[in-house]
């Protein structure tokens, strides 16, 4: 049997890069230089790890970031204020704070704070709220919208598939069946939201023409759940015990990929499929965010 085409977030992420460095330089030929600001709270070594990443290459590409660093301990009081500061700063075109956030703050309070202007992330309500009703919103959930470029960049056929989400969260499952539900172009999915309690979860993965696993929990995605050709999407990032390795742990996919890319037609490997496209999303809304505050474009 064949094995499945791999689709590669490198490179798509890499082409997104090189459309956004483009954009950033037209602004920087205008004396704009984009500019976003990261807010990490504590020390969580993922957030730490994926806020350096997002940073460096924002600078890679010409857009000005900043990392403001607040102790584990700090009150929502305190946050509130900063992201009141941020709001204000012209030079700060796009917000974001890291989740997960200390247990004394309430994230959903934080990213309704956030003016939804500057809101990359795509977390503000009136953004959310747009995303829903199909009114463009100036932003999108950065994961989700990596995964549907994904999708179109691979010309997989989304109008009327079959798409089986796995994971209803605020970051991933459901903005992801916002997006491929709307009557749109790249979208018009019959889509299928599963979770904790769903009920006959191999029956539903096994109708997926398109397999969005989303839900967190390891290698949970079995070669006999999925049907054969169809594109399996792994969002995963879990963190497994490996002896072999020298922090002892290594990170692994919701999917067992080396099982279900003899069944799929395509499948995004992990690490490397969309993990790559999350920051590529980001900075280009933080780019869009530029040319919106500056009426540019
Ligand atoms: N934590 C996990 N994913 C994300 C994301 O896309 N944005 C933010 N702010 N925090 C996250």
């Amino acid at each position: 049997m064949s094995t499945a085409q791999l689709i590669d977030g490198k490179a798509i992420s890499a082409q997104i890069h090189s459309e956004t460095k483009a954009r950033t330089d037209a602004l920087c030929a205008k004396g704009i230089v984009p500019g976003i600001t990261f807010v990490r709270v504590g020390e969580d070594p993922a957030s730490r790890a994926y806020v350096r990443m997002k940073g460096a290459k924002a600078e890679e590409l010409g857009i000005r970031s900043e990392t403001v660093v607040l102790d584990e301990k700090t009150p929502q009081a305190e946050l509130m204020t900063l992201i009141d500061k941020l709001n204000r700063d012209p030079k700060v075109h796009g917000i974001l704070v890291q989740a997960p956030l200390p247990k004394q703050i309430r994230e959903e309070e934080i990213f309704s704070a956030i003016d939804y202007r500057k809101d990359v992330d795509g977390f503000h309500p009136v953004n959310v709220g747009k995303l829903l009703l199909g009114q463009n919103p100036l932003f999108k959930p950065c994961t989700p919208a990596g995964v549907h470029e994904l999708l179109i960049r691979t010309n997989v056929p989304i109008s009327g598939a079959e798409v089986v989400i796995l994971g209803r969260g605020n970051i991933v499952g459901k903005p992801m069946a916002a997006i491929l539900l709307q009557k749109e172009k790249h979208a018009d999915a019959t889509v299928t939201l599963l979770h904790s309690r769903s009920k006959n979860i191999p029956t539903h993965c096994r109708r997926a023409d398109i397999l969005i696993a989303a839900m967190g929990q390891a290698h949970f995605v079995k070669a006999d759940m999925v049907k054969p050709g169809a594109v399996v999407i792994d969002v995963g990032v879990n963190r497994i015990d490996d002896p072999q390795a020298k922090n002892g742990y290594r990170l692994v996919g919701d999917v067992d990929f080396e099982a279900v890319r003899q069944v799929a037609g395509a499948i995004t490997p992990n690490p490397g499929g969309v993990g790559p496209m999350t920051i590529a999303m980001l900075l280009s809304n933080t780019v869009r965010a530029t040319e919106a505050a500056e009426k540019v474009a």
